[in-house]
C-alpha cells in the first residue's frame, strides 16, 4: 500500500532519511529498526576524506536549525570498503549522496561507485564550486546542466539530482537538470541564512552564512516541490521541514513521489517510524488502497 517506484528502484514506503542527518544508518539503530525505512541517503561523500568546518557547526533557531558542517565524511573509498557494507545489511535502499568542489571531484567519486551495489545516487549540487569563486553549482542552471550531463554520461546508477532552494530560478533549474539527464530530482537542500553572536559582535559561523533547515522552511519547500513537479515529467522527492506524517502527506499531494526526513531526526529520533505508521493509518482511514493515488493530486 505504501510502495513507490523511483527510476526502477522499489521503495517499501516513501520515507527516506535525508543526507547528513542520519549518518550511515547505524546511529539510529538503537531507536528503531531502520530497515523499515524506504531508504537512507548517506552523509554527503567526497572523493577525499574531509574534516569539515572549524568553529560552530550547528545552531538552533526558532523553528529550525542552521548548519555549516562542511561535508565532514570519510571519503568515497572508505565508504565503499566500510560504511556501505554495513548499510547494505540494514535491509533498505542505499542512496549515495555525492558532493564535490569541482567537476573532477564529482566524476571520480561517481566512477568509483559504478562497481558497487548502491541503489541510487543523489547528486548534491549545492556544493561550492572552487573554480567559480565558491559559488555553488546549484545556483546557475547552465552550470548545473554541465555537471549533471557529465555525471549522467559516466554513471550506471539511477541519478537523482538534489536541488538547492538558493537557485536563481528553481523551475528553470529543474528543467535544465532534466534535460541534462537527471532521472529524478530531490528538493530542497538548506536555505542560506545568517546568525550573529551579539556579545562577540560577529557571525556565529566561521563561514559567515549557513544552511537553514527544519519546520521554518517547510512552506517554501512545499511550494517548490509543487512548482517543480508540475514542470518536469520525472519523479520528484520532497523534503524540507517535514516533522510528522501530515507534512509527509502534504508533500506527496503536492507532487512528491517520496519524501525525506532530515532535521526532525535530531528532535525526534523516532520520526521515521512514526511517519510511516501515520501515513499507513491515514490511507486506511481514507480508504486509499495505494499511496500512488495521492501523488500530485493538489
Ligand atoms: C546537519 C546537517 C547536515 C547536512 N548534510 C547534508 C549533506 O551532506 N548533503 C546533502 O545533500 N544535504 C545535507 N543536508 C541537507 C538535508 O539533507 C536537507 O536537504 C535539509 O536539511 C532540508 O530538510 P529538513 O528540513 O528535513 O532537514 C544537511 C542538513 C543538516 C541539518
Amino acid at each position: 500500500m505504501l510502495k513507490v517506484n523511483i527510476n526502477g528502484v522499489e521503495f517499501k514506503n516513501p520515507v527516506i532519511a535525508a543526507s547528513g542527518t542520519f549518518g550511515f544508518g547505524e546511529e539510529y539503530k538503537d531507536f528503531y529498526d531502520v530497515g523499515i525505512l524506504g531508504g537512507i541517503s548517506s552523509k554527503g561523500l567526497t572523493i577525499n576524506p574531509k574534516d569539515g568546518n572549524e568553529g560552530i557547526r550547528v545552531y538552533e533557531t526558532s523553528s529550525g536549525m542552521m548548519n555549516s558542517v562542511g561535508l565532514q565524511n570519510p571519503g568515497i573509498d572508505h565508504f565503499i570498503e566500510h560504511e556501505l557494507k554495513n548499510m547494505k545489511k540494514l535491509n533498505t535502499n542505499v542512496i549515495a549522496n555525492i558532493g564535490g568542489g569541482c567537476m573532477e571531484d564529482y566524476e571520480e567519486a561517481i566512477i568509483n561507485l559504478n562497481n558497487t551495489d548502491i541503489d541510487m545516487i543523489e547528486l548534491n549540487i549545492s556544493c561550492p564550486n572552487v573554480k567559480s569563486g565558491g559559488m555553488a553549482f546549484g545556483i546557475k542552471s547552465e552550470v548545473a546542466y554541465d555537471v549533471v550531463s557529465k555525471i549522467k554520461s559516466i554513471t550506471n546508477k539511477p541519478l537523482m539530482v538534489k536541488l538547492s532552494p538558493n537557485a536563481e530560478n528553481i523551475v528553470e533549474m529543474a528543467v535544465k537538470c532534466r534535460e541534462a539527464g537527471a532521472d529524478s530530482l530531490s528538493l530542497i537542500n538548506t536555505l542560506k541564512g545568517f546568525a550573529i553572536d551579539i556579545n562577540k559582535r560577529k557571525a556565529v559561523f566561521n563561514n559567515t552564512y549557513a544552511g537553514l533547515s527544519g519546520p521554518a522552511i517547510k512552506p517554501i519547500a512545499l511550494r517548490m516541490v509543487h512548482e517543480v513537479s508540475k514542470a518536469v515529467d520525472i519523479p520528484v522527492v520532497g523534503l524540507g521541514g517535514i516533522s510528522n506524517w501530515q507534512d509527509a502527506i502534504e508533500f506527496m499531494m503536492a507532487g512528491a513521489s517520496a519524501i525525506q526526513i532530515g532535521t526532525v531526526n535530531f528532535t525526534n529520533p523516532m520520526a521515521g517510524k512514526e511517519i510511516i505508521e501515520g501515513m499507513e493509518n491515514f490511507l486506511i482511514k481514507e480508504g486509499i488502497k495505494d499511496i500512488n493515488e495521492i501523488i500530485g493530486i493538489v
